[in-house]
């Protein structure tokens, strides 16, 4: 049976730490679905539409990588796709706990969906879209720390 991966998140926008998350994944399930929520912040930076045509820009080489929208709660969306897992990532300790409860809570919800922990590589542990957005907004350069096409489309978005 081919594995398939759910990797979920507001990717608002998408990290060079997500793009590590998501290759990770790639090699290890046969499918990684990139499931972006729908309306996680009330004023997101980016549209729905925005990271969507993002993230399948940046992953277009990736023929095991898809990009989708989910809205509701996670597990159903995990069950319609007849995934097996639930990808995150884990930068740090303080991300722990959220993570802990949120895997422990969907596996009550739907005990046939594990949540598969991935660490990023050590460059990528202290990016976060919270930052990138700050930086983006005030004008600062992101381009480090995310893909090439996400710095072109934050530039886009500068308070001038
Ligand atoms: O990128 P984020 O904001 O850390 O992602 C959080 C996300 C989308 C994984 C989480 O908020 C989520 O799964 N939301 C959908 C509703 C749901 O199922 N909540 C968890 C119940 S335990």
């Amino acid at each position: 049976m081919a594995t398939l991966a759910v990797y979920p998140g507001s990717f608002d926008p998408l990290t060079n730490g997500h793009v590590d998350i998501i290759s990770r994944g790639a090699r290890l399930f046969d499918r990684i679905v990139v499931a972006i929520l729908v309306n996680a912040e009330k004023a997101p930076l980016f549209s729905m539409a925005e990271r969507v045509e993002i993230a399948r820009a940046v992953f277009k080489n990736h023929s095991n990588v898809e990009v989708d929208t989910f809205d509701g709660l996670l597990v159903d969306y995990v069950e319609r796709k007849r995934a097996q897992a639930i990808v995150r990532g884990l930068r740090a300790v303080s991300d722990f706990e959220f993570e802990f409860q949120m895997a422990l809570m969907n596996q009550r919800l739907k005990p046939q969906i594990e949540t598969v922990f991935m660490m990023p590589a050590e460059q990528y542990t202290f990016i976060s879209s919270t930052l990138i957005r700050e930086i983006a907004i005030h004008g600062g350069n992101a381009g480090e720390f995310v893909d090439p096409i996400v710095a072109t489309e934050l530039r886009k978005k500068r308070k001038d």
